[in-house]
């Protein structure tokens, strides 16, 4: 599998899977990448590879390699020439921890000096991140040496992106170097819930007396993330429910590709004016239970909007008065002095007591496209 020709060269997977009618290097194809790594640690080549490494120890890991690979934990590339002749080789590998089974590591990455600058280590990676996508790798990082810096530029322009650093822990003699971290995301199924460093689900905690971080803050009940276009699928799900929709003039959501544009738009509010809607979600489970806030005005207005909405299941605990008032207070820190309004449709009696409940005034009624609406303001 993951069989690209170029020109001069191929590229596949050795082991199970194998394209059937890919070329193969004349015989045994283990000998000659055991070679080309032996000779490219020997000479001092940044491949994490004691220079004193020998043919027979690295055919044996080959050959541990493959049994993981057999498993679908690893998988191992090769580039060879027309004629036979092995030029590049690199690797992936499933981390060992089971709860990241969807990560892997890129390693090993070794084209044979007369070969490089032709796309031999692009193809390879591209074959190595195509194999390990297949086996459900999600996130494929890898470590490169910091002095490194062609082979840095590769990855680079190859998707990769630096996630970290860690200083002068490569050691050559009396010589250390750092180690430059990287990832690429590879596609994702659909449906996850990126929950990305939200504290929430198992293995949550926080600081102590620390109840907030850049992207999210805690209330007394609930975890309030700056919204992303990845939570539209739990937009879509709480719009087009008729439940949420009984007061809405515009009726339930019905189109799913609407809902990535809108949450962009309020993840912009956050990025440009510092403020915006929240995505409400339970602490214990990550479950999006909701959205709402205040976000800043739009053209024309002169108002902060508060809104909110529920899955029905979240209904009747007060989560809508517990984030309104953290609302508030989000409300009065970005913008000292502004006036916030909520335009509820007269007969939504729940909405309107969330309101009264925020301390908001009944200002009077308005008309709006959709019809009219009751105006409740309060300057928090
Ligand atoms: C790093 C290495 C694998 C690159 O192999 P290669 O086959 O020459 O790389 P490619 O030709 O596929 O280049 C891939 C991309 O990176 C770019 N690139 C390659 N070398 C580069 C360099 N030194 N600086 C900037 N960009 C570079 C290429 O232009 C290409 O991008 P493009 O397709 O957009 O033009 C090879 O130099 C090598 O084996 N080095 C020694 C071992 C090593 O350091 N491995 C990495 C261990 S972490």
């Amino acid at each position: 599998m993951g069989l690209e020709r170029r020109a001069a060269f191929s590229v596949f997977m050795v082991g199970e899977g194998n394209v059937a009618d890919a070329p193969r290097p004349s015989g045994e194809v283990l000998a000659p990448i055991a070679s080309l790594l032996v000779a490219a640690a020997a000479r001092g080549e940044a491949l994490g590879l004691a220079p004193t490494v020998t043919e027979r120890e690295y055919r044996a890991y080959l050959a541990d390699l493959l049994a993981e690979a057999g498993r679908g934990d690893a998988g191992l590339a090769v580039a060879v020439r027309a004629e036979g002749s092995v030029i590049g080789t690199a690797q992936w590998r499933r981390s060992p921890y089971p709860t990241r089974r969807v990560h892997a590591e890129l390693d090993r990455l070794a084209v044979v000096e007369n070969a490089r600058g032709a796309g031999v280590a692009r193809t390879l990676i591209e074959a190595v991140a195509a194999d390990a996508q297949a086996q459900g790798v999600e996130v494929l990082s890898l470590e490169v040496r910091g002095n490194n810096h062609g082979a840095i530029a590769v990855y680079e322009n190859l998707g990769f992106r630096r996630t970290g650093l860690l200083p002068n822990a490569v050691a050559v003699e009396r010589t250390r170097h750092d180690v430059l971290t990287m990832c690429r995301e590879l596609d994702r199924p659909a449906g996850l819930d990126l929950l990305g460093s939200f504290p929430a689900g198992a293995g949550a905690s926080l600081p102590r007396g620390v109840a907030r971080g850049l992207y999210w803050q805690r209330t007394e009940r609930l975890l309030l993330c700056r919204p992303s276009p990845t939570d539209a699928d739990a937009y879509f799900a709480i719009n087009a429910d008729p439940a949420t929709n009984v007061h809405n003039p515009a009726g339930p959501m019905i189109d799913p590709t609407a809902a990535g544009p809108v949450l962009e738009l309020w993840a912009r509010h956050w990025r440009e004016e510092g403020y915006g809607y929240w995505t409400v979600r339970d602490p214990a489970s990550g479950e999006v239970l909701g959205f709402g806030g205040v976000r800043p005005p739009l053209r024309g207005e002169e108002f902060i909007n508060l809104y909110y909405r529920f899955r029905p299941s979240a209904w009747g605990n007060g989560y809508a008065t517990e984030i309104g008032r953290a609302a508030m207070a989000l409300a009065a820190k970005a913008s000292p002095g502004r006036i916030v309004v909520a335009l509820i449709r007269p007969k939504n009696e729940p909405s309107i007591n969330v309101a009264r409940r925020l301390g908001m005034q009944l200002e009077g009624e308005v008309e709006r496209d959709l019809g009219k609406f009751l105006r409740f303001s309060l300057v928090p």
